[in-house]
């Protein structure tokens, strides 16, 4: 048993989009959660727990349910930062080469053990992840975090067209390696499967619809894919798809828009096309560090809001320059702004944590604080660094003259400024799986 001290902040309900009011925000300061020997949360008060508990005393700190990225590339750590291309032509000259190497086993448990570990110390400790389309690539992701007992939705990329011969698979050949990954792994521990067709441009229709046949044969299974990220991609859709409606809409017509998808970026979506996410259930994974970086477009989250259909949040390293969750976030908050709105933090933490664990279904294993839910969650330093510092005094009121602040003051500044270097401790299912290293 188990019992972490800390400022404990998670999320009852959907936070309103317009301001910085507190409904559906929980802030416990200074309690301790507890922690049941199955791993599961069974509940959080101020008393000492006695000496039964194990207790590991982060005072001070902020505790919140660990970060859950819905769109990342565990291959791409590699390409994070390449220089001066949009999407199809960094994909082209950074991305499948890199993608290439992961046909060595080697290479791909490699790769998976530092991706897994990565995120972790970046304060993520769930993920919705494209791997590579080798199956042994796939396999490797699932066994680093099975070892670790992450919660990981992936699944073998598929793409028979439009992409370099020794990343293109075939329709029968993809869809073999489906069924056998979908057997091993899916339901495994906290493992998913995501049938992931990685975007209609590198998919023949025939193998969108043998992907589609695999969602309504294994109706548990996740969809993960690329929409509407950059006009230039909406465009090459249009020429490869000339009677579909929109590109959203070659998705639908294969039968891969279900509560289960989980579609990167969004952008270049129309209002009919959101209607058709809201209807399906299926969420936007919005990646505002890859969209700014790739110079990819500005998500419209109001639009979302108003069309009410689920967003989350994606690093999409390698797109994305951070696996930092924070960093996700606060490049949000500026794509909003450049926009002409404000995203408030209660929005931007509860969709990167208990909305992103509700698009998936998953809000009673993960993504809050309640009991019963298991214990993913992750430990934060306010404040790393004099800048930050100071800048969190002025918040607690501590400045004389400067009056302290509302409680999301405080947090939006810690979101704004925090990184990774904010972790102190990550814990999955109960288990500490990664603690800063003391510094001297
Ligand atoms: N669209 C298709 N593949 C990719 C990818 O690997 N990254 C991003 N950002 N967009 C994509
Ligand atoms: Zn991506």
């Amino acid at each position: 048993m188990l019992a972490l001290r800390a400022d404990l902040l998670d999320f009852t309900a959907t936070p309103a989009w317009g301001g910085s009011a507190m409904d559906g925000v929980r802030l416990r300061p200074d309690h301790w959660l507890l922690v049941g020997d199955d791993g599961r949360i069974v509940g959080a008060q101020r008393e000492d727990p006695g000496p039964d508990w194990q207790r590991h005393d982060h005072r001070g700190r902020l505790l919140m349910p660990g970060f859950i990225d819905t769109h990342v590339h565990c291959p791409q750590i590699e390409v994070m930062a390449s220089y001066g291309t949009g999407l199809l032509d960094w994909l082209a000259t950074y991305t499948f080469p890199a993608e290439a190497r992961y046909a060595d086993a080697d290479v791909a448990r490699e790769g998976a053990a530092r991706f897994v570990d990565a995120l972790l110390a970046h304060g993520t400790t769930a993920a919705v992840a494209f791997p590579t389309v080798h199956a042994g690539a796939t396999e490797a992701l699932f066994e680093a975090a099975t070892r670790r007992g992450m919660r990981l939705v992936t699944g073998k990329v598929l793409m028979d067209r439009h992409a370099p011969p020794a990343l293109r698979d075939d329709v029968s050949a993809a869809e073999r390696d489906c069924e056998a990954l979908i057997q091993r792994w899916h339901g495994r521990g906290r493992n998913a499967y995501a049938v992931t067709p990685r975007f209609a441009v590198t998919s023949t229709p025939g193998q969108l619809a043998m992907a589609g046949a695999l969602c309504r044969r294994h109706p548990g299974v996740y969809m993960q894919t690329h929409v509407a990220e950059t006009e230039e991609e909406v465009r090459r859709v249009a020429e490869l798809f000339p009677h579909a409606r929109s590109y959203l809409d070659v998705y639908r017509e294969h039968g891969l828009l279900h509560a289960r998808a989980v579609l990167a970026h969004g952008i270049w979506l129309d209002a009919e096309d959101r209607a058709l996410l809201h209807d399906s259930g299926a969420q936007i994974a919005h990646c505002p560090g890859s969209n700014t970086f790739l110079g990819s477009g500005l998500f419209d989250w109001q639009a979302a809001v108003d069309a009410a259909h689920h967003v989350s949040l994606g690093s999409d390293v390698g797109g994305g320059t951070s696996l930092c969750m924070l960093r996700t976030l606060a490049e949000a908050c500026k794509v909003q702004a450049l926009r002409g709105t404000r995203l408030p933090a209660w929005v931007a933490l509860h969709a990167a944590t208990l909305g992103a664990a509700t698009g998936l279904g998953l809000e009673g294993e993960m993504g809050h604080l309640g009991e019963g839910a298991l214990a993913d969650v992750v430990v934060w330093d306010w404040a790393v660094g004099s800048v930050a510092e100071h800048r969190d005094a002025a918040a607690r009121g501590a400045l004389p003259g400067l009056p302290a602040q509302p409680l999301h003051a405080r947090v939006y500044a810690w979101m704004m400024l925090g990184d990774e270097r904010n972790v102190a401790a990550a814990y999955v299912a109960g288990e500490q799986r990664f603690a800063r290293a003391p510094t001297a």
